[in-house]
């Protein structure tokens, strides 16, 4: 499936309405557009703010034909009989709202990530949709990255999954005008970043449930969480996921070891647009690696026009490079087919591929509403046990006045 523009074969062109003239926009509106898809409208409460955010993505006159602003923009949306879908662009925190809204006026949802605040909300939402019938999901589009689409499809050759790593870490200062600074409205770094981590230990393994976790929390009253690292665990094995607001030291990777072998994701959730690449090790994995390679080649994924795609280095890493793909624009097309086609979801650890002959391996539907709330409960658990474990440092010395021996 090339995902150029204009009209994609195989994925139905739905008109989508835009709840929120928020920055992610500048990343999935031009996935949308690419995926076939067209902008009926954005609302904003603010003023200007929905017909500026069109003008600069290029979509004046036909191609965002309205624009809704001011307190009630958001209802104008939903009633808008021309919207077939919404894409919830909100702060966190207003998301359960905007969710419920949509459902009530009967309009599919792609609601950003994180479903809501916390697994209660995140709940609500999900009874709300299988209740009325009107497709519901996160919009988690790391899962659509070549890269991940990839190492999901190596799944089954790990053997057993026995660990999983997994890291996003960067700076973001705390003091900034932005929803992500208070944790009233669903900011700190696990929420805005964490989940990622979360979502992929769950991805690999399966359920998880949460044996330790710790953090570090702006000083304030409405003080955010700033680094937060927790031990999970499954059936199989346990995942070790870590997130952090407070460093230059930015890195988003994980690991997944299995029976058979080890494989790598340097750069996994958000690359901008850069190539991407898995690292493997242990020979079943390498060789299911080399085959898969193979299939997607000849799915026409890759342009292989920059230098070989594949390198096997002398301790035996096989590194496989992918050209810069959009993750928004396939996240875009899956929900579309979803809408219209069918009501499949994958299943909920990422694998399956739907029964309609558009979802394939390297497109696939959309996670049931019930995957975010599991990955919701998961980060109410992990915040409540950092927030419950007291911070401690190890003291220099014994105690006794004796440095410690290094
Ligand atoms: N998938 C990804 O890669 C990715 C990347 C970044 C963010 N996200 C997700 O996308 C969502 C939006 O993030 P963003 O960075 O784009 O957000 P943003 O631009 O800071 O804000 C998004 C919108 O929320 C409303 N809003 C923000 N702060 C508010 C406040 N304090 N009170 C009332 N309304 C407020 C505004 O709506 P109006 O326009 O109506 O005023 C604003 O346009 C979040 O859920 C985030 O987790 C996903």
């Amino acid at each position: 499936m090339k995902l150029d523009g204009g009209k994609v074969e195989g994925v139905p062109s739905l008109r989508w309405g835009i709840l929120g003239a928020a920055g992610i926009n500048r990343q999935f509106i031009p996935g949308l557009l690419r995926a076939g898809q067209s902008v009926q409208t954005i609302a904003s409460h603010r003023e200007g703010a929905a017909q500026k955010l069109a003008n600069e993505l290029g979509l004046a006159g036909e191609r965002c034909p309205r624009c809704y602003e001011g307190p009630d923009a958001y209802s104008r949306l939903l009633a808008d009989p021309t919207v077939d879908v919404v894409y919830v662009a909100l702060a966190n925190h207003l998301h359960k709202e905007a969710v419920l809204a949509a459902i009530e006026a009967g309009k599919p949802v792609l609601c950003e990530k994180p479903l809501g605040l916390n697994g209660d909300e995140a709940e609500q939402m999900v009874a709300a949709s299988r209740q009325a019938g009107v497709r519901l999901a996160e919009a988690f589009m790391y899962r659509y990255l070549p890269v991940n689409l990839f190492a999901l499809a190596l799944r089954p050759f790990l053997g057993q999954v026995l660990l999983v790593r997994a890291s996003f870490t960067g700076r973001y200062d705390p003091g900034r005008p932005n929803y992500r600074s208070q944790a009233s409205l669903g900011g700190g770094a696990l929420l805005d970043i964490g989940c990622y981590t979360v979502h992929t230990a769950r991805l690999f393994l399966g359920e998880l449930r949460v044996l330790a976790a710790h953090g570090r929390f702006a000083d304030q009253d409405d003080g955010i969480d700033l680094t937060v690292s927790a031990l999970l665990a499954g059936n199989s094995g346990s995942a070790l996921v870590d997130c952090s607001f407070e460093t230059s030291g930015s890195e988003q990777r994980y690991q997944v070891v299995g029976e058979n072998g080890l494989l790598e994701v340097p750069v996994a959730y958000n690359p901008h647009g850069a190539p991407t690449s898995i690292r493997v090790r242990g020979q079943t994995l390498t060789k299911a690696t080399l085959e898969l390679f193979e299939e997607w080649r000849q799915h026409g994924q890759q342009r292989q026009a920059d230098g070989p795609a594949v390198h096997q280095a002398e301790d035996g890493t096989l590194e496989v490079r992918f050209d810069p793909a959009d993750p928004f624009a396939r996240e875009a097309a899956s929900f579309a087919v979803a809408v219209r086609q069918d009501w499949d979801y994958a299943k909920s650890d990422g694998s399956g591929t739907g029964t309609r002959a558009n979802f394939t391996r390297w497109l696939p539907p959309p996670l049931p509403p019930e995957d975010a709330w599991s990955n919701m409960r998961i980060l109410d658990a992990i915040l409540a046990l950092a927030r419950a474990v007291p911070s401690y440092t190890i003291p220099a010395d014994h105690g006794d006045g004796t440095a410690r021996g290094r």
